[in-house]
């Protein structure tokens, strides 16, 4: 794929997809604005371009799922160019915004998930015919992405513009996929610990690091674990329960149990949990369960057993917090995780809230790569196919043609 070494953006118009997707708490405030900052060399980079930001915040249904405006406003604490945030993607409003824009000026577009078209997956060259790309296209001269934290999707923002427009990766996007090919190098006992709440996700990377053999063991907790519990005929509690139904998550139980039967002892779960019995935590063991409170962090025999796991490990890859680390009645199981993994000969560390953890833990020196991908580090690690980066590497290949 093309970098932005290979490109001349004096005046230019360039669509930057950037990767802006952050933890957001009840008055709709950014809690961590990481992803933001690792974007700046990109964007420093595009001093002397009229830069259009495209960019998506959490999913259709979700609490967060909000407008780009506080990420324009954070953006703007960190550059010195002027940053603008229109409440529109490809109208007319935008449009004309970007036909106005003068050399140095950054205009951040409204969350893309906004549009239906976005979120279909599907390839490049259909995504460039949608409303997207046909009203916005036309209006700028350079495509590049930035987005590694979803380039395992291929929607909309991600890959149509590719087809149509000279496409290139930003800097983030060179620096993850440089590192994280460099995970893959090598062998070793290698380690997955997957938690966090984006369960679907994490089921089918467990089967495929399993079935590929990258993972000599997967180690869940979180709400992944309270799944494989579920699956492994653990009765979790009705609290529990419901939260895995109010998120959809009921159908996973059924794939979790085709993975533990095809891989004996292969996944690893917690054999203690830490209930939030109003507001305080209490350890129970996992066959004490079921329990009418709230599932929130893996228990001290657990944290113990992995970390021990953890820290002998060649490599370990860690992705998605142990239970609420935001917290600190839950946040033992996290962070002593990821203390444990600076003491892995290399560590990978996935997802927005786990890096957040790294930051307030003071520990990024001591990781081998912090990621600002959650699925996408993870996928890539898999070895799966990663839409948006082909998309990158066939817009090359179609310049040279
Ligand atoms: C992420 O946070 O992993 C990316 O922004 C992708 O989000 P998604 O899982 O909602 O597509």
């Amino acid at each position: 794929y093309y970098t932005m070494d290979d490109f001349s953006f004096d005046g230019k118009t360039v669509l930057l997809r950037v990767e802006f997707n952050s933890p957001m708490g009840p008055k709709g405030e950014i809690l961590d604005d990481k992803r933001i900052r690792e974007s700046l060399p990109t964007i420093k980079g595009l001093e002397d371009s009229k830069l259009v930001l495209l960019a998506h915040q959490s999913r259709p249904g979700k609490k967060d799922f909000t407008t780009m405006e506080e990420h324009a406003r954070r953006l703007q604490k960190y550059v010195k160019q002027n940053v603008r945030y229109v409440d529109d993607i490809f109208g007319w409003n935008a449009r004309s915004h970007i036909m106005n824009m003068e050399k140095g000026d950054v205009l951040m577009l409204e969350n893309v998930r906004f549009y239906s078209e976005e979120t279909l997956e599907q390839s490049p060259e259909a995504h460039s015919k949608t409303h997207l790309v046909k009203k916005l296209a036309p209006v700028a001269q350079i495509f590049l992405n930035d987005a590694f934290g979803a380039s395992h999707r291929s929607q909309c923002s991600l890959v149509g513009f590719t087809p149509v427009l000279p496409s290139g990766a930003g800097r983030l996007m060179e620096k993850e996929i440089d590192s994280l090919n460099e995970a893959l190098t090598g062998g070793g006992e290698t380690i997955y610990v997957l938690g966090g709440a984006k369960v679907d996700d994490s089921i089918s990377v467990t089967k495929n690091v399993l079935e590929k053999k990258i993972a000599s063991k997967v180690l869940v907790t979180g709400v992944v674990a309270n799944v494989f519990m579920a699956a492994s005929g653990i009765r979790i509690g009705k609290p529990n329960m419901d939260f895995l139904e109010k998120n959809d998550y009921i159908g996973q139980i059924d794939l979790a149990k085709t993975i533990l039967k095809a891989f004996d002892g292969k996944v690893v779960l917690p054999s203690d949990v830490a209930i939030n019995k109003d507001g305080k935590r209490e350890e129970i063991n996992v066959m004490d369960l079921p329990t009418d409170y709230l599932i929130s962090d893996i228990g001290q025999a657990t944290i113990l057993s992995f970390s021990d796991m953890i820290r002998h490990a060649d490599k370990v890859i860690i992705n998605g917090p142990s239970g609420i680390f935001e917290n600190p009645e839950f946040s033992a199981g996290t962070n002593d995780i990821l203390m444990a993994a600076t003491r892995a000969k290399f560590s990978v560390i996935g997802g927005g809230h786990s890096s957040a953890a790294v930051e307030q833990l003071g520990i990024e020196d001591r990781i081998s790569h912090v990621s600002t991908g959650g699925g996408a580090c993870i996928d890539f690690l898999s070895g799966k196919n990663m839409p948006a980066i082909e998309a990158l590497k066939a817009a090359k290949a179609r310049i040279q043609k």
